[in-house]
Order: structure tokens, then C-alpha cells, then sequence
């Protein structure tokens, strides 16, 4: 079973042995009420490293706006534990937000600390949607990495922007981590697992789904361009009365302008009543 650490020097000292040993440590942060997504990046980071599998549990009030769900947000310690144990992690760091913000965090008016600011990549998409959203997960992620500086971090392709944004922090603070994005894992249906799809009613987890069946009809199209890929999309969420669209994307693998032929992304975010959920998938256009 993995050892709890709660405070930063508890962290410390149980990283000494590895750190002085020389061993790669693997980092897999997350928020808690852990799911099989979170255990499959469990596992790319358990066979990545023969030395010590790091993962934090940490609902980073940062990353939620005043409206958002943070008090909702679920917290599952005793279970998320068991989800640890099982795929052979060692070390579990839960810290209480006074851990991570002594001072406060940037929501405060009073706080004048410094912060990561992510640059243009975090004004489109969800962070047109949830504005200061990627300065909160970046901040966190940065702090996290400096209390377990990691060689290898792994981070889950279902929050594709934020997995871009955290690619981008690396290279440009030149972090020096390996940063491993992991496929999206799915219930057989193909929602993607997310700890907010328990918030959903039986009808609306029934109305979740077109979001990925939205995407895998747009990926059948993308041979006839990205109209038509797009139109596909659109006509499956238009289908759902209870779903609202907040946006559909077509991208390049990097977010930029979708290209005429090749790789690209198509990613989509909507709310199922109030619970808001995000979807995406490669896609290739010729
Ligand atoms: P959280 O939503 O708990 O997700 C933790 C990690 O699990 C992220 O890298 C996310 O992309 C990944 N993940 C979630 N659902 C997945 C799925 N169905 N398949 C594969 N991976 C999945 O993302 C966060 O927490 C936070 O923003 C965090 C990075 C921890 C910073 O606070």
C-alpha cells in the first residue's frame, strides 16, 4: 500500500532515499475520486520508472471560478487510496490547501504572489469559457513539481488543452521533465470517464454520450474536409435537447488552424444540465 503524506516535509523526506539513490521518480497529479482514467495514467507511470510512482490528490481551488463546482467537487480519500494500492504506487500526497497556499492563492484580492501566467494558448477554448482556469492548474502544477520534481510527469489526453499547456510550461521555464500524454479512457458507450459524470441523472448520462458520438461521426467525415466533419459533429449535438454546446473545435494537433490535410483535433466541450463536460479526439482530414 502506498505511504500518505500530507505536509511537504513529509513528502521530502520520503523522496530522500530515491532522490539520493539517484532513482526517476513519476509524478501523476490529480484531483481525487479516482477512476479507471486516472489508473491506466497510474500504470504508464509505474512502467516508466523502477523508482518511487508519485501521485498527488488535490482539489486546487485555484483552477475553479467563485461559480464553479469546488464545493461539490467529490472527495473520495478512502477509495482513491484503494485505486493507488492497486497499481502499485508509493507515495499518495494529499495536502490541505493551507499545505499548498500558505499565503492564499490569487482569487484573493489580498494575495500578490507570484503566479504562472500561460500566455495566449489558455484564451481560446476552455479558457475562453473559464477565465484564470490554466493560470490555477498551471500554478498548482508548478508547485507540484517543485515539491516532487519529478523526471516524468503523465497527464491524461481527455483535457488536451491543459496537457498543451503543461507541454508549453515545461519547455518555456525549461522545467526539465518529461512530460507523457495518456489516451482517453472510455465506458464502453465511449463517454469519457470523468470524475464529474457522477454528477449526471440516468437521462442525462443518456445525453452525455453524443458528445463522443458527435466526435467519432465527424471523424468519419474528415476525408471530405473539415466542413463536412464538422457538420457531422453538429448534427448529432443538435440532436440532444438537453445539451448545450459551448463550443465544437476543428484544430491542428498543436491548436492552432486545422489544416486542409493531415493530423489534427477535434474537441468539444457542452453542459449536461450543470455539470459541464469536455470531450476531444485526434482526427485526420485529407
Ligand atoms: P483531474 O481532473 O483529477 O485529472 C487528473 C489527470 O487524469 C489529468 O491528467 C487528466 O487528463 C487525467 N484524466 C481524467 N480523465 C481521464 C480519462 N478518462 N482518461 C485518461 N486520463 C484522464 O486534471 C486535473 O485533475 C487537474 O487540473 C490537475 C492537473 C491535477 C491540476 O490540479
Amino acid at each position: 500500500a502506498p505511504v500518505l503524506a500530507g505536509t511537504r516535509e513529509e513528502l521530502a523526506a520520503l523522496l530522500a532515499g530515491a532522490r539520493r539513490s539517484g532513482d526517476r521518480v513519476a509524478f501523476v497529479p490529480t484531483m481525487g475520486a479516482l477512476h479507471e482514467g486516472h489508473a491506466s495514467l497510474m500504470r504508464t507511470a509505474r512502467a516508466a520508472t523502477d523508482g518511487p510512482v508519485v501521485v498527488s490528490i488535490f482539489v486546487n481551488p485555484m483552477q475553479f471560478a467563485p461559480t464553479e463546482d469546488l464545493d461539490r467537487y467529490p472527495r473520495t480519500l478512502g477509495a482513491d487510496l484503494a485505486v493507488c494500492a492497486d497499481e502499485g504506487v508509493d507515495v499518495v500526497f494529499a495536502p490541505s490547501v493551507e499545505e499548498m497556499y500558505p499565503g492564499g492563492f490569487s482569487h484573493d484580492s489580498v494575495h500578490d504572489g507570484v503566479t504562472v501566467a500561460p500566455g495566449t494558448l489558455a484564451t481560446i477554448l476552455d479558457g475562453a469559457s473559464r477565465p484564470g482556469h490554466f493560470d490555477g492548474v498551471l500554478t498548482v502544477v508548478a508547485k507540484l513539481f517543485g515539491l516532487v520534481r519529478p523526471d516524468v510527469a503523465v497527464f491524461g489526453q481527455k483535457d488536451y488543452q491543459q496537457l498543451a499547456l503543461i507541454r508549453r510550461m515545461v519547455r518555456d521555464l525549461c522545467l526539465g521533465i518529461d512530460v507523457v500524454g495518456a489516451e482517453t479512457v472510455r465506458e464502453p458507450d465511449g463517454l469519457a470517464l470523468s470524475s464529474r459524470n457522477r454528477y449526471l441523472d440516468p437521462d442525462q448520462r443518456r445525453t452525455a454520450v453524443a458528445l463522443s458520438r458527435a466526435l467519432r461521426a465527424a471523424q468519419a467525415r474528415a476525408p471530405y474536409g473539415v466542413p463536412a466533419a464538422r457538420w457531422a459533429a453538429m448534427s448529432v449535438l443538435k440532436e440532444e435537447a438537453g445539451l448545450e454546446l459551448d463550443y465544437l473545435a476543428l484544430t491542428d494537433v498543436d491548436l492552432g488552424e486545422a489544416p486542409e490535410v493531415g493530423e489534427g483535433r477535434i474537441l468539444v466541450a457542452a453542459h449536461v444540465g450543470r455539470t459541464r463536460l469536455i470531450d476531444n479526439m485526434a482526427i485526420r482530414f485529407d
